[in-house]
């Protein structure tokens, strides 16, 4: 496995497999790797020729508020991971390279990033799909893998990606979990034990709504306040948004329709926000 850390030497070797026939599966990662991120290395494996995983904790899709510094970090770690994982190569790039001081552009998608996520971090969607822009140009892979518990940011990246034109596939792998439920997440590390215990209300909530909808339940608003209630019953947790949503345009829905319908869920547990969502 190489690791690579200048833009240039990454253009060079993507240019030298696609030369040589074969086709790159990337996944974009902030590092802190944990089982999700393998399986979506799983996922890519079986997408493309090889494997590239990019590490970048990227500033631009934090708001100054956030935990951009505390952002956990362990780089020989997430690089055995990668080893062992049998990527081929992990791009490393620097801060300096990819936002120099005169740095002025961002690529900005403006109607499926306003809702949800983007009502309470207005800035974050912008900075997720301009460094997600600048992957794709450096890597230029076929096919890109993302994971579903960021459903909102996949349907913001795959909107992208057709309104530019960016020959490349997005692929969204299943949400993996801890024992108890909770959407795995670097953030997770954050949790004290008993803020744990309390965070574990919010995958119990998705199944209780899918239970509810299983049962033949189509209103949106019933199925919401039952999730709204549920998490409501945890001193720590905040609810920051409860929404059924269509899959693909993230617009709200009245009926929940199967197989297109979105269970989307933000909540602060004390001062860690999560996200957790459900496919109906
Ligand atoms: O999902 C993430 O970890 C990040 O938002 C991503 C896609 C790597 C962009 O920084």
């Amino acid at each position: 496995m190489d690791i690579v850390t200048s833009i240039q030497d990454m253009k060079t070797r993507s240019a030298g497999l696609r030369s040589g026939e074969r086709s790159i599966a990337l996944v974009p990662t902030m590092g802190f790797l944990h089982e999700g991120h393998l399986s979506l290395i799983e996922t890519a494996k079986g997408l493309a020729d090889c494997v590239v995983v990019s590490i970048f904790v990227n500033p631009t899709q934090f708001a100054p508020s956030e935990d951009f510094t505390s952002y956990p970090r362990d780089r020989e770690r997430d690089e055995a991971l990668c080893r062992e994982a049998g990527v081929e190569i992990v791009f490393h790039p620097e801060a300096e390279e990819m936002y120099p001081r005169n740095y002025s552009t961002y690529v900005s998608e403006e109607t499926l990033s306003k809702t949800l996520c983007g009502v309470s971090r207005p800035h974050h969607f912008r900075g997720v799909t301009t460094v997600v822009a600048k992957l794709f140009n450096i890597v230029r892979p076929k096919v890109a893998v993302f994971g579903q518990k960021d459903a909102q940011q996949a349907a913001v990246l795959r909107k992208m990606a057709a309104d530019l034109h960016m020959d490349v596939e997005i692929a969204v792998a299943p949400t993996v979990r801890e024992k108890d439920g909770l959407a795995m997440s670097s953030r997770n590390t954050y949790l004290s034990t008993g803020q744990r215990e309390e965070a574990a209300i919010i995958p119990r909530a998705l199944e209780t709504a899918r239970s509810m909808v299983e049962g033949g339940m189509r209103s949106t608003d019933r199925v919401m306040a039952e999730v709204t209630h549920l998490l409501a019953t945890k001193r720590r947790v905040r609810v920051i948004y409860v929404a059924i949503v269509d899959r693909d345009t993230m617009e709200a829905m009245r009926e929940v329709v199967p197989g297109r319908s979105l269970l989307a869920v933000a909540a602060w547990v004390d001062e860690v926000r999560l996200i957790d969502n459900l496919l109906f």
